[in-house]
């Protein structure tokens, strides 16, 4: 399968992704993390990328097509990926029909994951990333078993530098603006996830979608 969550930032795309990768076999390629990397690896795409993250922003189409150009041919990711923050732009579906094309097939399904943005402000600014694995856990909702470290690798949890009220902001403007339309554009596949939902709740739902 290949699926895209689609949904405004802090509404569960990373935290429902492990679980849909374990069932299903499906290569997680989230693009926040993938720019997140180069980002922390200092590469001069990253020093591109970290401007318009920080401004709430969207990196350029063609950086973020060449990354899941690039990553989904891996050959894990031969059984099908589920993209995780891509597309977010007309441009970006587009591209990614075309080369689907190419390769034989298209998407299966769109998870529209939706949630008031009153509920979006305290879960973002809660958050806590486990920044290699991309795992992202919840100061009060999901806390890690031992406090400030990752449940798995026992290594240090930070916070997102976008990750504040004001960025937040941004990005939710961004979202309505320029992502909003890719859900039109896939309409006949998009399955809608009331993602306000418990963890457990909304994988249920997205479950019974696909
Ligand atoms: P990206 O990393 O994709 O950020 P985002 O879309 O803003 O989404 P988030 O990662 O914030 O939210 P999420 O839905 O994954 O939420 P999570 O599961 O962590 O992109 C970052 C930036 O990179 C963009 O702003 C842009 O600049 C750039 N970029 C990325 N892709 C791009 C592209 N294609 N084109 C151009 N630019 C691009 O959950 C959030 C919190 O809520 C966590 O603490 C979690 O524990 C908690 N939580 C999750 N589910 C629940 C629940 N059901 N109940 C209670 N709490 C929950
Ligand atoms: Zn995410």
């Amino acid at each position: 399968k290949r699926l895209i969550l689609v949904g405004p930032p802090g509404c569960g795309k990373g935290t429902q992704s492990p679980q849909l990768k374990k069932e299903h076999c499906l290569c997680h390629l989230a693009t926040g993390d993938m720019l997140r990397a180069a980002v922390a690896a200092g590469t001069p795409m990253g020093k591109e990328a970290e401007k318009a993250m920080q401004s709430g922003g969207l990196v350029a189409d063609d950086i973020v097509v060449g990354l899941i150009e690039e990553a989904s041919q891996r050959p894990e990711c031969r059984i099908g990926f589920i993209l995780d923050g891509f597309p977010r732009t007309l441009t970006q579906a587009e591209k990614l029909d075309d080369m689907l094309t190419k390769r034989g097939g298209g998407i299966d399904a769109v998870l529209d994951f939706s949630v008031p943005e009153s509920i979006l402000v305290e879960r973002v600014t809660g958050r806590l990333v486990h920044p290699a694995s991309g795992r992202s856990y919840h100061e009060k909702f999901h806390p890690p078993k031992k406090e400030g470290v990752d449940d798995f690798t026992g290594e240090p949890l930070i916070r997102r530098k976008d990750d504040t009220e004001e960025i937040l902001k941004s990005r939710l403007k961004t979202f309505r603006d320029q992502t909003a339309p890719v859900l039109e554009h896939y309409k006949s596949k998009v399955a809608h996830i009331q993602a306000e939902k418990s963890k457990e709740d909304v994988a249920a739902q997205i479950s019974k979608a696909l």
